[in-house]
């Protein structure tokens, strides 16, 4: 089967690391820590982005593999990397065929990624597959929001949200698919991300962490 490495989404690339910057100083850097504080060994982080996550590793993280489809996303990851406190190699691909053997990682970092892959559940059982038993998924997504009048906002906005998000959509119950997949919800926190105090489309997220058997 051919496998697309490289996916283009040039204004989205453009755009990405300035509105990400912005949330990481209104507090989504706190989440980035509370997300990677107990991971450890070798972690597989998928759609890394421009690296926002590589400062915050830990020191117990002895190698990051991060996974980028998006060329300039993936040169600012580099760079990022060349700075991280870790090891982190930066790799073009897929979550949804992810290029490394069964149970070779410790941990799968999943970072506002399974909002936008095409195939989340393809992605999550690529996830299981490639952790070890007993390994974890780290996750920090925005959600389909609990409040049903707020879902069905979320859902008619997924009719265009996806195109200027590179395939980011609003609407999705990603916890659901994490325990379909076959993983156990150890830790989900809930909560409204408000900037300034006020609310938007993917103000719903959730940080936790799910358990592989
Ligand atoms: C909203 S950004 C999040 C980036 C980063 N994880 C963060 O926390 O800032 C979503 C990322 O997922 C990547 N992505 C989209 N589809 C993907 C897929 N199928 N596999 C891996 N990454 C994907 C995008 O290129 C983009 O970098």
């Amino acid at each position: 089967m051919f496998i697309r490495m490289t996916v283009r989404h040039p204004l989205f690339a453009r755009r990405y690391p300035r509105v990400s910057d912005y949330e990481d100083a209104h507090g989504a850097l706190a989440h980035r820590r509370e997300l990677l504080a107990g991971a450890g060994g070798r972690v597989l982080e998928i759609g890394a982005g421009h690296g926002a996550n590589f400062r915050h590793y830990p020191p117990a993280v002895r190698q990051v593999i991060a996974i980028e489809p998006e060329p300039r996303l993936r040169l600012l990851a580099e760079r990022a990397a060349a700075h991280a406190p870790v090891p982190v190699r930066v790799h073009p691909g897929h979550a949804e065929h992810l290029p490394l053997p069964d149970h070779s990682v410790d941990a799968v970092v999943a970072s506002q990624v399974l909002c936008s892959v095409r195939d989340v559940p393809r992605c999550l059982a690529e996830a299981a597959r490639v952790l070890r038993p007993g390994g974890h998924l780290y996750f920090y997504e925005h959600i389909r929001s609990p409040r049903p009048d707020l879902a069905r906002m979320q859902r008619a906005l997924d009719l265009v949200w996806p195109l200027q998000g590179a395939g980011c959509h609003l609407a999705r119950d990603t916890e659901r698919a994490i325990t379909d997949a076959g993983f156990a919800i150890d830790r989900a926190r809930h909560f409204d991300f408000l900037i300034g105090g006020r609310p938007g489309p993917s103000s719903p997220r959730v940080i936790g962490t799910a358990t592989i058997g």
